[in-house]
């Protein structure tokens, strides 16, 4: 798969690629990244990229000749690619967000700047936008580094063990369950009995519970996507029912 992000600053783009998930994607072939600046396309001396808004009020904006320009030469790169724009305004990106962006053959990510961008290149050129939360960033770059890592562990060959984004967080709509290493004990704190019993199937059954746990606790709102089966339910009102005897 292929990603441009369209940025004013390419050097911080860069970074995703150095560490993690995303330099094991690019090693592979799995993914490719490039950028392309809007200021590579600028026409006066200055090399201006922003302008004053119509209408008045603080900040500035992007222009829209430069970063449409921008826009075009990445789409030249990627034909066929989806124009994403990293945006407040748009829909909050989730594990199935990722996952869809992972089947595409590319990416353009569009990162703002200043107080954002032309709602004519939106209108023209962006074919969706998506948000990394409920706060503002001071550019999208940070919010382009975050599709480029959360795509890049789910792309295959990337994660040695494809297991493990099974089991992740946000799978089945449920959180991870806790970890254990070594040493089994640990300033004082031993681990669940269970997980060094060599008995898998009760491994996998408390794995499942503690999912279930975790996510009651944390995160209930995950349970009206994936609803509670008889199974799920069961193992749920044990595992409080442990919980409550034991005091854990
Ligand atoms: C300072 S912000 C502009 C905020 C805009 N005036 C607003 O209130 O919605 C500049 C750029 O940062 C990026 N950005 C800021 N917050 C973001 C978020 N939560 N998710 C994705 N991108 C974000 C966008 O590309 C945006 O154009």
């Amino acid at each position: 798969m292929h990603i441009t992000v369209v940025t004013l600053f390419p050097e911080l783009v860069a970074a995703v690629g150095e560490s993690g998930m995303p330099r094991v994607a690019i090693g592979t072939g799995a993914l490719t990244v490039d950028t392309v600046s809007p200021r590579d396309f600028a026409v006066n001396r200055h090399r201006t990229v922003d302008d004053r808004p119509f209408g008045g009020g603080p900040g500035m904006l992007m222009i829209p000749e430069t970063l449409a320009a921008a826009i075009t030469e990445a789409r030249r790169r990627a034909p066929g690619a989806r124009v994403v724009l990293m945006s407040p305004q748009g829909r909050r990106l989730d594990r199935a967000a990722v996952q869809a962006f992972s089947e595409t053959a590319g990416l353009i990510l569009v990162c703002g700047r200043y107080e954002g961008i032309d709602q004519r290149v939106i209108d023209a050129m962006v074919d969706e936008q998506v948000s990394i939360g409920d706060y503002v960033l001071s550019g999208g770059e940070l919010g382009a580094m975050v599709v480029i890592d959360a795509v890049a562990r789910r792309l295959p060959g990337v994660l040695g063990d494809a297991a493990s984004v099974e089991q992740d967080s946000f799978e089945e709509a449920l959180l991870d369950h806790p970890h254990y290493t070594r040493p089994d004990n640990w300033r004082g704190q031993g681990v669940p009995p269970v997980l060094t019993s060599g008995d898998h199937r009760a491994i996998d059954d408390w794995r499942e519970r503690q999912r279930l746990r975790a996510t009651a606790d944390a995160r209930p709102d995950l349970f009206y996507q994936r609803g509670l089966d008889d199974r799920a339910r069961a193992l749920l009102t044990a595992e409080w029912l442990h919980s409550a005897a034991t005091n854990v």
